[in-house]
């Protein structure tokens, strides 16, 4: 019997927060195989905060998704078919590709995993690269040392989860920033962290000089916006700032802060950080954390929305925050 897929296709740039006609749906017989090729089925299709900048015609790290183009997307799934003497039937793989149930490769930027190591779930947040981007963001960028302390926002999401359990095994006082009394409680009591700040809730400022009284010396920033403002009137001298997202301004146009000469007076330093730079190194972080999981010092939660129907109204949780740690869209 011939399969048919379902992919979601960019059909309209959005402007300000997407609604559902940024998208359709499309509905296609599986292509036949040429050699070299293999069939994958797609389980889990990640949803990223940074989708909504492959959708913005503008010059970036990557080029935009084009218009009528199938999103982009990381996926993980199994070879059900294949042409590729290097990709068996039943093996899993995870990668960069697309939104859409199967997925024809070479195998080029596909990798495989072992289902038997980890729930393949992890490979779209702890060990995917949300995981990598938090280690090598914290590490590299922020080079927190023990003893310093570490405030990150984006607490309880896929990225800023991570950054907080590693700069606790690193030994630093870490506070997290998160929405709603739920995400805080989760990560202190779950977690570790050494405190939270609702930014719903709470006025940041008080809660800083009440959480962090030695001041900054790494401020992990998830979100950018009023919280990276507020976090800077708080830096240490040598602060590190790694600014590994801004989602607070992905649907307006992005202010930049008001204290950025804070950043002067502080002999500190703000860094951009794409982790696709890191993904030749990615190994490395999948070891380490590998082994934290094992030993129960890392934890990862992932929110498994379900359907590629439902794409769009699981997007939006990415902005409304209705959703805890890693958001992944469950398709088979
Ligand atoms: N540089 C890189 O290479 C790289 C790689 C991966 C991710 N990133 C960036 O890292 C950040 C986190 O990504 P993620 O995958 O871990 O996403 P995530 O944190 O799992 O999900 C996004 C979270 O952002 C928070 N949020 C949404 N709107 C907000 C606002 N206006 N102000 C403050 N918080 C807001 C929500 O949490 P609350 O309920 O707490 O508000 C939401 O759950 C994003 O900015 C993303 O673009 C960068």
């Amino acid at each position: 019997m011939d399969l048919m897929n379902k992919r979601v296709l960019l059909a309209k740039r959005p402007k300000g927060m997407p609604d559902a006609s940024t998208w359709q749906l499309e509905e296609l017989p599986v292509p036949g195989l040429r050699e070299g090729e293999a069939l994958i089925q797609t389980e889990y299709i990640s949803l990223d905060p940074a989708m909504r900048g492959w959708i913005r015609d503008a010059k970036s790290y990557l080029p935009p998704v084009k218009l009528g183009e199938v999103m982009r997307a990381a996926i993980v799934g199994k070879v059900i078919a294949s042409k590729n003497r290097n990709m068996k039937v039943g093996d899993y793989y995870t990668g960069f590709h697309s939104a859409q149930l199967f997925v024809v490769t070479d195998g080029n930027g596909m990798f495989r995993i072992d289902s038997n190591k980890a729930p393949l779930t992890t490979y779209l947040s702890v060990l995917g690269m949300p995981g990598i981007t938090a280690y090598f963001g914290l590490l590299r960028i922020g080079q927190p040392k023990a003893g310093e302390t570490v405030l990150v926002s984006g607490a309880a999401g896929a990225v800023g989860s991570v950054v907080g359990q590693i700069a606790k095994i690193k030994g630093c006082h870490v506070v997290g920033i998160a929405g709603g009394t739920e995400k805080c409680d989760y990560i202190v009591n779950e977690l570790g962290f050494d405190g939270a700040i609702d930014y719903k809730n709470e006025d940041i400022t008080e809660r800083l000089d009440v959480l962090c009284p030695n001041g900054i010396d790494v401020y992990y920033d998830n979100v950018g916006g009023e919280i990276l403002d507020t976090a800077l009137t708080r830096i240490n001298r040598k602060a590190r700032i790694v600014i590994c997202g801004a989602i607070s301004q992905y649907n307006k146009k992005p202010k930049g802060p008001d204290n950025y000469y804070l950043i002067l007076a502080a002999r500190a330093k703000m860094e951009g950080f794409v982790v696709i730079d890191y993904f030749g190194e990615s190994e490395t972080a999948r070891l380490e954390m590998g082994q934290w999981m094992r030993e129960g010092r890392l934890r990862s939660r992932e929110f498994i929305a379900e359907g590629i129907e439902n794409f769009h109204e699981a997007f939006l949780r990415l902005f409304s925050g209705k959703k805890m740690g890693k958001l992944i869209l469950k398709v088979a």
